[in-house]
């Protein structure tokens, strides 16, 4: 990690720099202990900490915003630490009580005030969960010790004012993740879609990969997918193969209040092939916010231009609508924004 004094989160890549403090708090004996929040550094844990072996861990990623008047506000925390306790529970880890893991959010946040970025930067907010039992025979035991910890990031809209269009490699084969598991937020997942991903950076320069195991579009390594028309967004329905974006939720939701027509179910690659000749394709997540597709790159390396190559305007549209409520600039109708 970089010095704050070094880097800045215009300069730095996403999530390279922290602000100086965490919160960190651990479950024992059937509890979780009160919260601590300390310089960020490392931790001890034991070799055999379940989550080392066994891949019992967790995590959420969110963003708080500075608005013009200084005041900071983060977008949908109750939704994403509902997400996190639902994750937790998939990974038969403690779940750790929502008004404490939010009460540890603000405290990083008012610890790190002083660097929340103005739009159109945000301050990243990263709280992990994982399994801390040293037992490396617990294969199939749950663990009885866990750790839960909150990170913040200052970070930057690199796509802000002259977004570049994303270059997507379809996946035709691979899942990104088991099918049961794509809708928990676990480190094991982003492990899984990282040798596809690097395979295809290689091979064909692409930013990301669109996984679409048997045809069936799902989402990519880090953000969901949305295919947009004027007045209309195709995008897949929910079940437990894919991860329920709280963007993607913000996204149709706003759309749907204008009078959009939205379509959420199972499509294929060849009918997203049909919808990209002139229609637009894009990714949305806290990171990305809405970013447009401009190339679709399938196996063998055919590039499918998608519209006319360029981010279209209503992905634009709906993008500047989200970041408008999100920075303060346009009513939050839908008490999405907590003041911390
Ligand atoms: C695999 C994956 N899908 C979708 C998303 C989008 O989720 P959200 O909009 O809640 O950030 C993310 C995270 O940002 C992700 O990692």
């Amino acid at each position: 990690m970089r010095a704050m004094t070094r880097a800045t989160p215009q300069t730095a890549p996403f999530g390279s720099i922290l602000t100086d403090d965490m919160a960190i708090a651990w479950y024992r004996n059937g509890r979780w202990g009160r919260a601590e929040v300390r310089a960020v550094g490392p931790i001890e844990i034991h070799p055999a900490a379940h989550a080392l072996h066994y891949g019992s861990e967790c995590f959420e990623g969110f963003k708080a915003y500075r608005w013009a008047d200084g005041s900071v506000h983060v977008f949908r925390m109750d939704r994403h630490i509902e997400r996190l306790r639902q994750s937790a529970r998939s990974l038969v880890l403690p779940e750790p009580d929502a008004a404490e893991v939010a009460a540890m959010v603000a405290a990083v946040v008012d610890r790190g005030r002083a660097a929340v970025p103005a739009a159109p930067g945000a301050l990243y907010l990263r709280p992990l969960l994982f399994g801390t039992m040293a037992n490396i025979g617990a294969a199939s035991t749950p663990t009885d010790e866990a750790c839960l910890i909150v990170l913040a990031s200052p970070v930057w809209d690199y796509f802000a004012g002259g977004a570049k269009p994303l270059r997507i490699y379809v996946e035709e084969q691979a899942t990104r993740s088991a099918s049961r598991f794509g809708i928990v937020k676990t480190g094991g997942n982003y492990a899984a879609a990282l040798g596809p991903t690097v395979a295809a950076r290689r091979a064909h320069d692409v930013d990301q990969v669109l996984f679409c195991p048997g045809g069936d579009v799902q989402e990519t390594g880090a953000a969901n997918f949305l295919l947009i028309r004027p007045r209309h967004i195709l995008t897949r329905s929910l079940d437990a193969t894919f991860l329920h974006g709280v963007t993607r939720d913000s996204l149709l939701r706003m759309a749907a209040d204008w009078g959009w027509r939205i379509e959420e179910r199972i499509f294929s690659v060849d009918e997203m092939l049909a919808w990209v000749r002139d229609g637009e394709a894009a990714l949305s997540g806290t990171a990305a916010v809405l970013s447009g597709v401009g190339t679709l790159i399938r196996e063998g390396g055919e590039e499918i231009r998608v519209g006319n190559g360029v981010v279209g305007p209503e992905t634009e549209k709906l993008r500047s609508a989200l970041v408008a409520i999100q920075q303060g600039t346009s009513p939050d109708r839908y008490g999405w924004l907590q003041r911390v």
